[in-house]
Formats: structure tokens, C-alpha cells, sequence
């Protein structure tokens, strides 16, 4: 198992992209399978996670043509045969690896079809609630079972069901559940609404729309009749910001540094780590060049010693992904950083509240755990460690960014993780390390990794 050896960096002028954005290479290849014709998906993100989606699809009647590979990761360009909603028996169990996303989106795609199914995944997966799709979809009418060791867990066996439709109040702020009941919603017969309680990432509302398929936002109420079949569409990622907010971290906590990420996604649902940042006092410019469907931009950011700052409720599904580079973040700054309202931690590859917690104090930061957060003193020098990921990719690349500021060597075990989100992670911190500045340092490899 490889390991990250990390030590201070004085200097970071960079320029480059990060891969493409993970939830909506997942969607991506959703509906384009279901689409009426052939789509073409360019920087799909070539990760574990995507690439289980994809061959998810594959294994329900989809053929997928590879136009251009990341070696040894993934496709990167692709072409989907959509299946017209027409969606054939997978010969064996599906595996969704560690994807949270893949696992519910899929169960909610898979809710109302005419055959049995099953998802399973990792043993972090294994450990996730699903209870928070399988009720739902349960009262459209859907049959599944929950096979795994923890009750609530998957393995899932999805049955044959006919859905009608629902309206549905969802007790926690999660873009995975929106998503789930309003794919189930697409094979139900009227209208399916789903009620969130804080806004969550719109990513599948915006790709329904590039597909052609209405839906109909009021308040926090999305609304799809099912029925509607996705017109066939091209569609091109935009970089994922829960990749680039590593650097936009290491950048911001490092007076004169400056960092241009490239072709980044810049959802408004998505950004609100810019905000936090530049509260903290970093100095960012946006350069949106594309503002329809999904905005598309460039970050250029500029370091400057950073404050700590609260983070509202209403910020928090926002940033819940980039929540642990945050903390490194607030344990760079001065002063005090609180979290809260931010439960949804705990059950997520891992329970990232207290892996968080962990290793910053295993670093040297003074933080206090809470039940949903914690508080952060800032302002003491970190010093480097050993440092576990537990199997969670931002975990890894967290810590990755606290050894760049760290006195001594920081070592990361157990970082194949990163693959799951960001492939080509390793290559960014070496070409970061070695003080590299040319976008072409950090052109992702075009050899296999094996
Ligand atoms: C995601 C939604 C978020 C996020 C995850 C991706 C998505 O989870 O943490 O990495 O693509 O819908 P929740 O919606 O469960 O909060």
C-alpha cells in the first residue's frame, strides 16, 4: 500500500486543471444510458467510483465506446448508447466499490425496473445507512432488501416493482436522495416531488435539463413527472471544486503564493468553500467563461495569513465534502474556526468528524470535538506525523495539504483511496513539492500507473 511523504513547501505558483467533477460523471453516465440515443461524455472523471457507475450501465444493456483513457485509471472520453429507459437484467450483482452516490443513485434508478438487482460495495459502503433510499422508495411502492451484516446496510436486492409517485419530505440534506427518489420518479407514472431541507447540489435538476427532461423547482421542492424519456445530449465535465479545494487550501494559507485552477465547475450549489476562504482572508477572483447548464471557470486564488471563521448551518451541504481541507485550513489560521451542523460527517467514507479530529491533533492542532463538529483553534505550528487516511480519499489528501505547512516530515498511509475521486492526486503533490510551475508539470501521467 503506498504512502504520501510529505514535507513544507516556501512557494506555490502553479497553474493547472483537476480532473472532472465526480457528481456529475456519475450522472452523466446515468442519463446518458437512459437517454434515446448515442452521448458523448468528455472529461468524465476516471476514478473507482465513476468507473463502477459506468460499468453499472454497461451491465444494464448500455454500450459504452472509450474515445480516449487515463492509463490505468479510466475513460476519460466516452460515448454511451442510451437504452431509451429500456434497461436490460445485469447477469451478476453490481459492485458500487466506495461510492455512496453510485450505490443510491443507482438503487433509485434500478427501484422501479422489471427485474431483481443487487448492490453491494466496499466495507465502508457496507457500513453507510441506506435506510435513507430504501424508505422513500419503499413508499413508491419498491421492494428492497437490505442484506447487510449492519442492519439498514447494504448489500441491497432490489425487486421488481411498479412506483407511484410521492411527495417526499426528506429529513436530512442530501443531494444522494434527492437524486435517488427523483430517478424512481422518472419510471413513476405522474408527479414525484421531493422537499429538502436546506438546498443541496443541483447537479441532477441541471444534467435532467441538458437531457431535456423538465422538472420544476419551487423553494426547496423538485418536482419530475416520470414518463419523460432524456433526449441524447454531449455533455463535458467541468473539474470537480471538491478536488481543486486541496490547493485553493495550500494556496490560501500561503502568503504569496498564486494558484489559477483551469475549467472548474462553479455551481453556485458548490462554491461556498470560495466564500469561507476568502472570509478566512485569502484573495480569490472567479472567471466564469461558460454560465449555462453547469458554470464552468477559472479560480485564480492569492495566499495571505488566514482567520478563523464560523461556518453557517446554511453553508454546511454546501462544503460537506470539503469540510476536512477546511479544518487543515482553519488549523493554518488564527483564531478559532467553528463547525456544526454537520452530523452528516459521521457517515461518510468514514465518520469524518473524528477522523478529522484525529489526525490534526495528531499534528499538533488544539480542536474540540463536538457530536456535530468541532471547533478549531488555530495559529499553532503543526508538526508532521504518521497519519492514517482509514481508507478515505479526502482524508488522505487533507493531511497531504496540512504535511505542506507542517514542521518535518508528514507520512500518509494507505493512499490508494485517492482514486476514488482524484486520480493523479500523487502527481499534483510531487510537481507541488518540487516547486513546479508550468501547466505542463502537471499534465496528468500518460503512462499506466501500474
Ligand atoms: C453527492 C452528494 C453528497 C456528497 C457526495 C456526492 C452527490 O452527499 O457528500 O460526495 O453526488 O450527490 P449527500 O448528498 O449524501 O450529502
Amino acid at each position: 500500500m503506498s504512502d504520501f511523504r510529505v514535507t513544507a513547501i516556501s512557494k506555490l505558483h502553479a497553474e493547472f486543471s483537476v480532473p472532472g467533477d465526480k457528481s456529475m460523471s456519475h450522472r452523466a453516465a446515468i442519463l446518458g444510458g437512459l437517454s434515446n440515443g448515442v452521448c458523448t461524455i468528455r472529461n468524465f472523471l476516471p476514478s473507482e467510483d465513476c468507473v463502477n457507475t459506468l460499468n453499472a450501465m454497461k451491465a444494464l444493456g448500455c454500450q459504452v465506446e472509450i474515445l480516449e483513457e487515463l492509463p490505468g485509471y479510466g475513460p476519460v472520453n466516452l460515448r454511451i448508447h442510451g437504452q431509451s429507459m429500456k434497461l436490460s437484467p445485469p447477469a451478476a450483482p453490481i459492485d458500487c466499490g466506495n461510492s455512496g452516490t453510485g450505490m443510491r443513485l443507482l438503487a433509485g434508478l434500478l427501484a422501479g425496473q422489471t427485474f431483481t438487482s443487487e448492490l453491494f460495495g466496499d466495507a465502508s459502503l457496507s457500513s453507510r445507512p441506506m435506510g435513507r433510499i430504501t424508505v422513500p422508495l419503499a413508499q413508491m411502492g419498491a421492494t428492497i432488501e437490505t442484506l447487510g451484516e449492519k442492519p439498514g446496510c447494504a448489500p441491497l436486492r432490489i425487486h421488481p416493482a411498479t412506483l407511484a409517485p410521492i411527495h417526499y419530505e426528506m429529513p436530512m440534506a442530501s443531494a444522494q436522495v434527492k437524486s435517488a427518489v427523483l430517478l424512481a420518479g422518472m419510471f413513476a407514472d405522474g408527479k414525484t416531488s421531493v422537499t429538502q431541507p436546506a438546498v443541496t447540489r443541483d447537479h441532477t435538476e441541471r444534467m435532467l435539463a441538458s437531457f431535456r427532461v423538465s422538472t420544476r423547482t419551487e423553494g426547496n421542492t423538485i418536482s419530475i413527472y416520470g414518463g419523460q424519456v432524456p433526449e441524447s445530449c454531449d455533455f463535458t465535465v467541468p473539474g470537480d471544486i471538491s478536488s481543486a479545494a486541496f490547493w485553493l487550501v495550500a494556496a490560501a494559507a500561503l502568503p504569496g503564493s498564486r494558484l489559477l485552477i483551469k475549467d472548474v465547475g462553479l455551481n453556485p450549489t458548490r462554491t461556498a468553500i470560495l466564500k469561507v476562504l476568502t472570509r478566512m482572508g485569502a484573495h480569490m477572483t472567479e472567471i466564469v467563461h461558460q454560465s449555462e447548464g453547469e458554470p464552468i471557470g477559472h479560480i485564480e486564488i492569492h495566499g495571505a495569513a488566514l482567520k478563523g471563521t464560523t461556518i453557517l448551518e446554511s453553508e454546511v451541504p454546501n462544503l460537506i465534502d470539503e469540510i476536512p481541507v477546511i479544518a487543515v485550513a482553519a488549523a493554518l489560521a488564527e483564531g478559532t474556526t467553528s463547525i456544526r451542523n454537520a452530523r452528516e460527517l459521521r457517515v461518510k467514507e468514514t465518520d469524518r468528524i473524528t477522523t478529522v479530529v484525529d489526525n490534526l491533533r495528531a499534528m499538533g492542532a488544539e480542536v474540540q470535538e463536538f457530536e456535530d463538529g468541532m471547533d478549531i483553534q488555530g495559529g499553532a505550528k503543526l508538526h508532521g506525523a504518521v497519519i492514517d487516511s482509514f481508507g478515505d480519499h479526502r482524508i488522505a489528501m487533507a493531511f497531504a495539504i496540512a504535511g505542506l505547512f507542517a514542521k518535518g516530515e508528514t507520512v500518509i498511509r494507505n493512499t490508494e483511496c485517492v482514486n476514488t475521486s482524484y486520480p493523479g492526486f500523487a502527481h499534483h503533490l510531487q510537481a507541488v513539492l518540487a516547486h513546479r510551475s508550468q501547466p505542463a508539470d502537471f499534465n496528468l501521467p500518460t503512462v499506466s500507473r501500474a
